[in-house]
Order: C-alpha cells, then sequence, then structure tokens
C-alpha cells in the first residue's frame, strides 16, 4: 500500500483535502443532497460546486447534516458576475444558497479575458478574504498570461487553480509554471469526462496493478501533485474513486499514460470561453 497525501497546505496555510467530490451536473438538487451525503459517508471530505451548477442550495443542505469542520466547500464566481461589485453580490447570493457562515475556498471560475473584469473581480476576492468570509481564494481555468496580470496589478497569489487536467490533456508547461508560484492545481474531469475509462492503454494498466481504470487515472493525478474531483453519480463509484492508497503505479505505468497526451480538451478553451 503506498498511501497518497490526503491534504495540500495551500499558500496561506489552509489545508485542502486532496480528493473532492465534484456536482458539476449532479442534479436535480435533491438527488445533489443525496450524491454529497453518499460521499461525505464514503469518507470525501471536499465538495466542489459552483453557483452555475444550479445545486449549492443541495449542497448545503448536505454540508449543514455533517460536523461543519469535516467538509471543505468550495463554490465558484460565474463569468457574467465579473467586476467587484457584482462579485460581492453574487458571493452574498452563493453564501444565502449555500447557508454557510464561511466559506473554506472561492474561484473566480473563468478568466473570460475578452470582457477584461477579471483583476478587478480578483479584488472583490481580495476583500472577502481579509473580511474572513471565505478561508482561502482562487482561481479557475486560468493561463500563466492572467495570472501574470493579476501577479502584477493585485497583492495576493491565488491559493488555487482549477483546470482540466487527465492523462489526454495534461498541462505540464501549466503545472511547471503554477509549481513555481506556489499554486495548487486541482484537475476537474481528472477523468477526462469518462473517456479515459475506455482507453485500452489504461485499462491495460489497470489489469496491472489490480485497480479500476478510474482508480488508475487517478492516482496517477495524484503522483503528479494534482488534486483531484472525481465526478458519479454512482454511490459504488463514488466510493471506488477514493479508494486510492492500493493503486501503486511502477514507473513504467506512469510512463505508459504520460504517452496519451493529445492536448485534448473535453471542455471550452479558456482563452475564448464566455459561458453566454
Ligand atoms: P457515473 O456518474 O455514471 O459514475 P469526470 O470526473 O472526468 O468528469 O468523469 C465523470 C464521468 O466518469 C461520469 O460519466 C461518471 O459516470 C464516470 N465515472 C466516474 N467514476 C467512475 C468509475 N469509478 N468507474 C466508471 N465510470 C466512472
Amino acid at each position: 500500500m503506498s498511501a497518497h497525501p490526503r491534504t495540500v497546505r495551500l499558500g496561506n496555510g489552509v489545508e485542502m483535502p486532496m480528493v473532492g467530490y465534484g456536482v458539476w451536473q449532479v442534479l436535480p438538487e435533491s438527488r445533489t443532497t443525496a450524491r454529497v451525503l453518499d460521499a461525505i459517508t464514503a469518507g470525501y471530505r471536499l465538495v466542489d460546486t459552483a453557483a452555475a451548477y444550479g445545486n449549492e442550495r443541495g449542497v448545503g443542505d448536505a454540508v449543514r447534516e455533517v460536523a461543519r469542520e469535516d467538509v471543505f466547500v468550495t463554490s465558484k464566481l460565474w463569468n457574467t458576475q465579473h467586476g467587484r461589485d457584482s462579485t460581492l453580490r453574487a458571493f452574498d447570493a452563493t453564501m444565502a444558497a449555500l447557508r454557510l457562515e464561511v466559506l473554506d475556498l472561492y474561484l473566480v471560475h473563468w478568466p473570460v479575458p475578452g470582457r477584461d473584469l477579471y483583476v478587478e473581480t480578483w479584488r472583490a476576492f481580495e476583500e472577502l478574504l481579509a473580511d474572513g468570509r471565505v478561508r482561502a481564494i482562487g482561481v479557475s481555468n486560468f493561463h500563466a498570461e492572467h495570472l501574470d496580470r493579476l501577479a502584477a496589478e493585485t497583492a495576493t497569489v491565488p491559493m488555487v487553480n482549477q483546470v482540466e487536467l487527465h492523462p489526454y490533456l495534461q498541462q505540464a508547461g501549466l503545472l511547471a509554471d503554477l509549481d513555481r508560484r506556489g499554486i495548487v492545481a486541482q484537475a476537474w474531469s481528472p477523468l477526462g469526462q469518462g473517456a479515459l475509462l475506455a482507453d485500452p492503454v489504461v485499462a491495460d494498466v489497470a489489469r496491472q496493478v489490480g485497480a479500476s481504470p478510474a482508480q488508475v487515472v487517478l492516482r496517477w493525478n495524484l503522483d503528479r501533485g494534482v488534486a483531484v474531483l472525481p465526478r458519479s453519480s454512482n454511490p459504488t463509484r463514488i466510493a471506488e474513486n477514493l479508494d486510492l492508497d492500493g493503486v501503486e503505479l511502477a514507473a513504467h505505468h506512469v510512463a505508459a499514460l504520460d504517452a496519451l497526451e493529445r492536448d485534448e480538451r473535453t471542455g471550452p478553451h479558456p482563452d475564448t470561453f464566455t459561458g453566454e
């Protein structure tokens, strides 16, 4: 058994779980609550939602069933809410839906460079952090040039950058850049929205190490120091995706998975996505 680190320390000292349960497309909200409770029962300690997912209330219903310190809750500001005042209003709406006192992590969901408001938005995030309304702040889908702007024009380095990351889209250059800046990388769609699970190379490695394809891909992410947010609506698979200590990848397994790189996104490109 090779245990993986359970948490990672963010730039401001806050500990964030390495494996979280993502609830994108987990709807309706009543089902979100049941699924999040399944995940917490299985041992998940991080739940990742967003204003855009339409299920913050369902997440809040689940989180309020357990001890607050047992679950790290992430939410995200949607693209149409960039700008100082609308960010602060959107944060209030998120907290009203979640019905929590303090959020653990708030992310700028996409940079939307065409609107050029992400720097002003980030300054509002700094206010929320200074006011103690959120324990950590970060970004999502940001590339080096967007992070350069934040570094040049604001005082706070994002603590997390949540991006699409999996063997078909490895983003090695971005990961090295995040490491240099002290930003923790967190993968959305770490299974390539499930596409990796049908890959014969992944299946072969899974057979060799005696794990499922999903476990192999998740462990590959963790072994690169990347936090993961696997998404599943199935209680058995939710539990399976957290059970990663026994998944031991040797160097030749990692090399086989590394060789799957295709620079292939399942989601939109951050430079152009507006979400409108
Ligand atoms: P399901 O909800 O039926 O389990 P990603 O996290 O990369 O976006 O991938 C999510 C997709 O992967 C979903 O379609 C989900 O389907 C599927 N999935 C998640 N975990 C597993 C697993 N352990 N085994 C098989 N499929 C999985």
